[in-house]
């Protein structure tokens, strides 16, 4: 194989995102996410059923099968992908479906990768045809073929890879095709997470930030950061910052209500969107049922972005209902609103 066919290169316009080893994690002091399972909150079967994949795969000196992981933003996918490269003790390339346009993008990271090493590739389910192509022989039997020249004069080779694992994030699974996902050992879905939950992980933050913060007001963040833990991180770092400037550092309920006000979250952790989501149901569409284009059309926003982000949440609190008509404003919705139904 010459260099020349060898030289796409991942380094170009930022297709590997990054490429990590558990030093690098670790070293980020200020860093909120786990590195490793002993530190992780919740998903206790997701993180139970890989413990023991990654268990097996050590005692039988094998690479992980491949991994799927689905759910919405902020959940944790990267992280549990960081923690299980940190765990195998292996360097992790991340990447994302959109940013894969051809195949020598990939070939590029595939050649790269050592033995047992992790591709993580996020938005899987935007990667291009052309692209997945490629990604079926990788998967299957650790090759890539190369096809030279065109029509009659076209040859093929076939390059072996190392025996990566792949592991696929993705926040909408029904958008993969069948041959993809049935590529996957392993398929979880993350789930959101309970107040309880979240507020060990924001007393876990807190004391990472060398911050202070009290039962209550560790209570009141998480019952408003939509099961999320990103949220409740981020939320943590704006109340931190109102607690400082406005008192004595100390984060207490008060605060928390007081700063999040300021950020427009409500009682339930909805932002401005989520809120301007059902009230678009029920003042334009009488509460439903409404299809989601008409709703991104009155509220000039992507469907996707209603469909990743905005609707799980609602969705799982009971706030709005998918009916095969389309989306309707629950009696929960008018009341959180205060609105008659
Ligand atoms: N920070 C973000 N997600 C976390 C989790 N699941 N456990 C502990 N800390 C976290």
């Amino acid at each position: 194989m010459s260099d020349s066919i060898l030289s796409f290169s991942s380094e170009k316009k930022g297709i590997v995102t990054s490429k990590t080893t558990s030093m690098d994690i670790s070293s980020d002091m200020v860093s909120l996410r786990p590195t490793r399972f002993k530190d992780y909150i919740g998903q206790t079967d997701t993180v139970e059923t890989l413990k023991i994949a990654i268990a097996a795969a050590k005692i039988r000196n094998e690479p992980l099968e491949h991994i799927l992981l689905h759910g919405p933003p902020g959940l944790g996918k990267t992280t549990v992908s960081h923690i299980i490269a940190n765990e195998m003790e292996k360097e992790m390339t991340v990447t994302s479906g959109p940013t894969l346009e051809k195949g020598g993008d990939l070939i590029g990271i595939l050649t790269n990768l050592g033995e047992g090493d992790i591709l993580f590739i996020d938005e899987i389910h935007r990667i291009p045809k052309v692209v997945e192509e490629f990604l079926y022989p990788a998967m299957e039997d650790f090759a890539v073929d190369f096809i030279f020249d065109k029509g009659i004069h076209a040859r093929s080779h076939r390059y072996r890879l190392k025996q990566f694992v792949l592991v696929g994030a993705t926040t909408r699974v029904g958008l993969l095709s069948s041959p993809l996902r049935d590529r996957f050992g392993i398929f979880r879905t993350l789930d959101f997470y309970t107040v309880e939950e979240l507020t060990v992980i924001v007393n876990r933050s807190a004391k990472l930030l060398k911050t202070r913060i009290s039962e209550r007001g560790a209570l009141e963040l998480s019952r408003r950061s939509r099961g999320t833990p990103r949220i409740a991180n981020r939320l943590l770092k704006r109340v931190r910052d109102y607690s400082l400037v406005k008192s004595d550092g100390r984060i207490s309920r008060e605060s928390v209500r007081a700063a999040l006000d300021l950020e427009g979250i409500d009682t339930l952790g909805l932002t401005s969107l989520d809120r301007n989501y059902l009230k678009t149901i029920i003042d334009f569409y009488s509460g439903g049922p409404v299809g989601i284009e008409a709703i991104a059309a009155t509220l000039q926003e992507e469907t996707d972005t209603l469909v990743d982000v905005v609707e799980p949440f609602l969705l799982k609190i009971g706030l709005v209902l998918r009916t095969s008509s389309g989306r309707k404003a629950s009696e929960k919705a008018y009341q959180h609103l205060g609105l008659k139904s």
